[in-house]
């Protein structure tokens, strides 16, 4: 089989390299899938250039956690998955259910990567797909659209019709946010740092739309002009806390997930005034995995696919998702 891979050591993308290794077989309690789709998420970047949690990778490593495909064949042990089966990475193997509980992650150098055209898995770290949707669009759910799942319906204030949901910038994270919040009876309002994306956005479905480079303060302006929001979908981290914490109405949440505007020292005092609560977020079980796709497959959300490559252009499509012209999420087929 074919897998692409990078070096020990490696600072950055453009180490990929393709490799033909030997066919995988799965062991006791292991599913063996034949890869179809894989999508590219903002840790990959971090993973690539030696900057993710476990710092440059001690040795050659596939890259990527999430993935989707048909199980090729079974291990001994093996129940919930037969050879046919459609299904996606979790991108815990070993979180099934049950309270917030970190173990290996796929792709990040200490557990395996999915971009390899036969991935082995533990019968844990497998979900079965969304019945409604193509493998390029449930490549784009592991960690993205569970990510976007738990921040808006679970922990101790889920999602209810009605409620005010602002999401930041036009990611995977934020797109998949924003679909999932519209298909729950919710209002979305949404920043982008570009006004063609947010006339893209606004198509989406969002009502309201801020350009967070031309208005700094867009946390205060929405909560001045439209009455602040019930969550935060907060992809930015240090850099815009203080504006997202700005933006709540009373006992709102901010959901905490990411690191893209890393820089800053936000004072938490708008925190106080509206009661509300920050929650941090790391991915999700695979059981939230399932009641996303259930959520998928009821309400025919469609992942937004910003960009399609072939398996051959990984570079290219590494390179794409890092650049300006990307738009929700990068999808790479076999
Ligand atoms: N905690 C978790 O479990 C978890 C899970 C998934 C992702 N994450 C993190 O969440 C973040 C988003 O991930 P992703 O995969 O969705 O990223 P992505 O698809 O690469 O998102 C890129 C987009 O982020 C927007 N952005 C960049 N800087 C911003 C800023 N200062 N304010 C608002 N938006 C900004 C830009 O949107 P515009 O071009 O529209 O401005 C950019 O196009 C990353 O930091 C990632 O590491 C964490």
């Amino acid at each position: 089989m074919r897998a692409w891979m990078l070096p020990a050591g490696s600072d950055g993308f453009d180490k990929l390299y393709l490799e033909e290794l030997p066919d995988p077989t799965p062991g006791p309690g292991e599913v063996l899938i034949q890869m179809l789709a894989w999508s590219i998420n903002y840790r990959d970047f971090a993973v690539a250039a030696g900057k993710y949690f476990g710092g440059a990778l001690k040795q050659p490593a596939v890259p990527l956690s999430d993935g989707a495909g048909v199980v090729a064949a079974v291990g001994p042990g093996v129940t919930r998955f037969k050879e046919g089966d459609r299904v996606q990475s979790a991108f815990f193997t070993t979180w099934e259910d049950g309270p917030h509980r970190m173990g290996p992650a796929l792709g990040d150098g200490m557990a395996p990567g999915t971009l390899a055209e036969l991935v082995v898995l533990p019968e844990s770290g497998v979900v079965p797909m969304a019945e409604s949707l193509d493998h390029g669009q449930a490549a784009c759910l592991p960690c993205a659209g569970v990510t976007a799942w738990n921040a808006l319906h679970e922990g101790p204030r889920p999602l209810l019709p009605g409620m005010r949901v602002l999401v930041l910038g036009s990611g995977g994270v934020s797109m998949l946010a924003l679909q999932i919040a519209r298909a729950s009876g919710c209002e979305v309002i949404a920043t982008s740092s570009s006004d063609e994306k947010l006339e893209r956005i606004r198509g989406l479905g969002a009502k309201h739309t801020v350009n967070y480079k031309t208005h700094p303060e867009w946390g205060a302006w929405i909560a001045q002009h439209l009455g602040g929001v019930d969550k935060v979908v907060e992809v930015g981290g240090a850099g815009t806390a203080e504006q997202s914490m700005t933006a709540l109405r009373t006992h709102g949440e901010v959901a905490m997930i990411g690191v893209l505007a890393p820089e800053g020292g936000p004072n938490p005092r708008a925190l106080m005034m509206s009661a509300g609560t920050m929650r941090g977020i790391f991915v999700g079980s695979a059981a939230m995995a399932r009641r996303l796709n259930a959520a998928i497959d009821v309400n025919g959300i469609e992942p937004l696919i910003g960009a399609r490559f072939k398996f051959e252009q990984a570079k290219e499509a590494y390179a794409h998702a890092w650049g300006p012209e990307s738009f929700s999420k990068t999808v790479i087929e076999l």
